[in-house]
């Protein structure tokens, strides 16, 4: 049967827009899907790391990057949250100019060298010394956190019984907690059921964000023929994992966890020696959720479901960020929509589904997007 129902627009609280030639597509690939707001990554070249004025060579200013974006369309959007990517030079003082000037609301920890452009992080013990996440507290700055340990041997990095996913959950943001019980914190694209059984038995102060990607697929799916498109940091998990990120966006009246989709393009995924992290979602991402929502068990015929997917889209992640829900909405219909890849003056992007190379269906788009 084909059915309809529609949401107020949704709010993305995690995706890398990326600049200049990119943030065209980028951009109206984000709006084309109904999102109202987003939360954009700061892990450009270089990385914005400074409030205002210049950028220079080492590091961009907030108010530079905002301008970009809004000169490639990004004045649609209804919020635009932009967080100061943390490094050694990040200061309390830094911290109080970017709420006084651009009202920052948010700060990115990228465990060193640990993901794409994430060359310029420090380890968190560095910002616990120099009195950051005490005065991002004060502030009410929310701390975005990569969680995953760095430095892990490879043994330990990606393995059956740890990984640095599951070691960082286990082993540092108990501590982080502890120490700053106020400080307001989203663990982003969680992949562990150790970081969910962190984030739900959480205060309220202490949320998730969880991409499409690793509630559709397990690492079986990125292996079986290297489908390198799902290649992503933190790495696709196993079934007991997915389950457990399933289970946490069907629970009833949740409201830790909400979108955020870390829709990150990449124009050349594969070289001689590595492959990029990051897949590319940004023209799908409410089709792929609520594919996500149905492989966890859920039938959008249903009350009940509405109103989880609305909490997970739309509401939660809104909440937590302190904006106002949209009032404008985006109508998601069950029926096959064609996605191709995406020509940029920088070269191609391939959004997922397209380019994995599955023999079954379970990665064909049986929902489309109207707004
Ligand atoms: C992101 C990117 O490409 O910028 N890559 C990814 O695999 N998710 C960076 C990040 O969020 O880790
Ligand atoms: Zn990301």
């Amino acid at each position: 049967m084909t059915y309809s129902f529609t949401l107020p627009r949704w709010f993305d609280a995690h995706v890398h827009l990326r600049q200049g030639n990119l943030l065209t597509t980028t951009i109206a690939d984000q709006l084309s899907t109904g999102c109202a707001s987003v939360l954009a990554m700061p892990n450009t070249k270089p990385p914005i790391t400074r409030i205002s004025g210049p950028s220079s060579e080492t590091s961009m200013t907030l108010s530079e990057y905002h301008d970009e974006l809004m000169n490639h369309g990004a004045d649609a959007f209804e919020n635009l949250i932009l967080p100061l990517y943390l490094c050694h030079q990040t200061t309390p003082i830094l911290l109080e100019q970017g709420v006084r000037e651009v009202e920052l609301k948010a700060c990115k920890y990228y465990p060193p060298k640990g993901t794409t452009n994430a060359d310029h992080g420090a380890p968190i013990e560095h910002y616990i010394k120099q009195g950051i996440f005490e005065t991002m507290k004060e502030l009410g700055i929310v701390l975005c956190l990569h969680g995953e340990s760095h430095s892990l041997s490879h043994e330990q990095y990606f393995d059956q019984h740890i990984n640095a996913e599951k070691d960082f959950y286990l082993n540092t943001l108990p501590r982080l907690i502890d120490k700053y019980p106020a400080l307001k914190i989203v663990c982003e694209h969680i992949t562990t059921k150790e970081a969910c059984d962190l984030v739900s038995s959480a205060d309220a102060n202490v949320a998730a964000t969880i991409t499409p990607q690793h509630l559709l697929f397990t690492v079986g799916h990125l292996l079986r023929g290297f489908n390198y498109h799902l290649y992503c940091l933190p790495l696709l998990k196993f079934e007991e994992d997915r389950a457990a990120l399933r289970q946490a966006i069907i629970t009833p009246n949740q409201t830790h966890f909400f979108a955020g989709t870390d829709s990150a393009p990449h124009t050349h995924k594969t070289t001689d020696c590595g492959c990029a992290a990051g897949c590319y979602t940004a023209p799908v991402a409410p089709n792929l959720y609520a594919m996500a929502f149905e492989a966890a068990g859920c039938e959008f015929s249903s009350d009940s479901t509405l109103q989880l997917f609305k909490n997970f889209m739309s509401t939660n992640g809104c909440q937590f960020y302190g904006l106002a829900e949209s009032t404008k909405t985006f109508t998601m219909t069950k029926t096959a929509s064609e996605l191709t890849p995406r020509e940029t003056n920088d070269g191609t992007l391939v959004p997922l589904p397209t380019g994995l190379n599955f023999t079954g269906t379970e990665h064909l788009l049986s929902w489309s997007v109207t707004i």
